[in-house]
């Protein structure tokens, strides 16, 4: 694996590539890696000839500063674990030289981002689209991998690389979760030992949800309270939304009509962290 630094030695690189005519898959991070990056890693290298990725923990996307000066930082573990899951050239920019000044740019996506993490994270998917876009331009991939965990995430840059015409293809990876069906996020790092096994209840409660569903149930807001009545039996876990959307475009629902597929998706708060999960099911 090769570990550059630089955007024109990446592009220099990269284009020496594309002259052999390999397929390059992407993966972009922002490092504080664990076993859900490491699959995106597996499935990328599995799938073309070249593996890139890139670690950037970018500042426009974080709109409690609180959460960004907190976020986890391992770059010599980050870059092992990259070369063991069979990274070919992982990307490492600096603040620096990606943002030189900020940004005057901000992308409006629209209605997805009055829904869900829009709504609460006011400012998050204009940063995310912009890192992407950039990221996108400097390495220009065939394939990028993203994760299901981040499911409004998935849908952020689908619109995207639609109406922006990206010649890329976006392929969704399933949510890695711990044995006690935790999701892994690097933000897991943050918790206690006592703290990952209560979070480990907010799967519990989406997975409630699921069972009531497929006893029957289809109003949104008793599925709502079913899974809320739950996770209320444990003081330490303060929920910040939980829904169940439309499967497919996430829209808010009240009842399980006409739809193949809902979304439950959940954000709360343990010992301080923000943890985000979903579960999707098909109908
Ligand atoms: P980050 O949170 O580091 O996640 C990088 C990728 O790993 C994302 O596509 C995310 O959905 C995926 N991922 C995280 N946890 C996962 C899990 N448990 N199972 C499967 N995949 C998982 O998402 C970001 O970074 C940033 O927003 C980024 C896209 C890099 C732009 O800055």
């Amino acid at each position: 694996m090769i570990c550059i630094r630089s955007i024109n030695a990446l592009r220099l690189h990269i284009a020496d590539e594309k002259r052999k005519s390999k397929a390059i898959g992407f993966v972009p991070t922002m490092g504080a890696l664990h076993e859900g990056h490491i699959s995106l890693i597996k499935q990328a290298k599995a799938e073309n000839a070249l593996c890139i990725a890139s670690i950037f923990v970018n500042p426009l996307q974080f709109n409690n500063a609180e959460d960004f000066k907190k976020y986890p930082i391992q770059q010599e573990k980050d870059i092992q674990l990259m070369e063991q899951a069979g990274c070919d050239v992982l990307f490492i920019p600096s603040v620096e030289e990606f943002y030189p000044s900020p940004p005057k740019l901000s992308i409006d996506i629209g209605a997805l981002d009055r829904i869900l993490e829009g709504t609460h994270r006011p400012g998050h998917f204009s940063g995310v689209a912009i890192v992407v876009s950039k990221l996108f331009n400097v390495v220009s991939p065939d394939k990028a991998y993203f994760g299901q965990k981040d499911l409004q995430q998935v849908a952020v840059i689908n619109q995207l690389v639609r109406e922006l015409n990206f010649p890329i293809e976006i392929i969704a990876c399933p949510i890695v979760r711990e044995q006690n069906g935790l999701a892994m996020s690097s933000r897991n790092m943050r918790l206690s030992n006592a703290g990952k096994t209560v979070a480990s209840n907010l799967f519990a409660a989406l997975s409630l949800i699921k069972q009531s569903i497929s006893k029957g149930e289809r109003s949104t807001s008793t599925l709502v309270t079913v899974g809320g009545n739950y996770l209320n039996t444990f003081k330490e876990i303060e929920i910040e939304y939980l829904e169940v959307v439309n499967g497919d475009t996430l829209e808010s629902i009240t009842e399980i009509k006409g739809v193949s597929k809902v979304a439950v998706c959940i954000a709360a708060h343990i010992e301080g962290v923000r943890l985000i999960d979903n579960l999707v099911i098909i109908l």
